[in-house]
């Protein structure tokens, strides 16, 4: 099976790893690994208890880059439990980093593939949302199959949401923006979410901060898309 990203071997900084070997301790959920070493134990399970505040919605962020989006989320909703999943460690490091200095507790963060995150660590039901903003595009026609989100991802997506719970999605990348779109609209376990417009667009998410993945599309012209997508309840 492809995967959805790169391998990188970016190395932190001395000082960098120093730090986050540090921060590792606080916020870095200790995940058994199955083979590789950002794949899952399919046995294992995430205790959605253990992460601060111990009650109180989910949200669980894919991808999360340099964590702009969800350390600003997670400190504008102290109420709310953040999971942060991401393959790459230098930005799971500044994610850590980012969060110390704003004081955020209510945030763990994930190093796996977040496919077998969503297929067994998290409960089923347990997701109030899930998020995807930015996920490599995989612009090249040959490529398109590595991209995160395609139809074997939705019932994964379905398996962890709760009934009503909210599939966030954004691009700067029309045809993966519309591809998405399309997978939604057809999907029996999802409808459009209330703000959802006419065409299958969502409104821009508030709740999502400017990252440097979205200013660069703004600044080449490209238009970003949401989508917002709720689970439909379970029969
Ligand atoms: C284009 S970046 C966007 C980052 C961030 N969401 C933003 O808007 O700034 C996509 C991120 O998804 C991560 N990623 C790609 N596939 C993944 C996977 N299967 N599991 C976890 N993270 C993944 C990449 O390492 C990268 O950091």
């Amino acid at each position: 099976m492809p995967v959805s990203f790169v391998r990188r071997s970016r190395r932190l900084s001395d000082g960098q790893q120093r730090l986050w070997d540090e921060q590792r301790r606080r916020y870095l959920v200790d995940v058994p690994r199955a083979a590789a070493s950002t794949s899952v134990d399919p046995a294992y399970r995430l205790d959605l208890g253990a992460v601060p505040p111990g009650q109180g919605p989910v949200v669980v962020e894919i991808g999360s880059g340099q964590g702009d989006a969800v350390v600003a989320a997670a400190g504008a909703r102290p109420g709310t439990r953040f999971v942060a999943v991401e393959v790459y460690e230098p930005g799971l490091a500044h994610t850590a980093r980012q969060a110390a200095e704003a004081g955020v507790e209510n945030l763990r963060l994930v190093q796996a593939n977040a496919p077998e995150v969503l297929a067994s660590a998290l409960p089923e039901a347990s997701v109030d949302e899930l998020w995807v903003f930015f996920p490599d595009p995989w612009r090249k026609a040959r490529h398109t199959k590595r991209r995160l989100v395609d139809q074997a991802f939705l019932p994964l997506a379905e398996r962890v949401l709760v009934d009503g719970g909210v599939l966030r999605f954004a691009s700067d990348w029309e045809p993966y923006a519309e591809q998405v779109r399309e997978l939604l609209e057809a999907a029996s376990g999802f409808v459009r979410d209330g703000a959802t417009t006419e065409d299958g667009w969502a409104p821009r998410f508030e709740g999502r901060v400017l990252t440097g993945f979205e200013r660069k599309g703004t600044a080449a012209g490209r238009v970003v898309h949401d989508l917002a997508y709720a689970r439909a309840p379970r029969g």
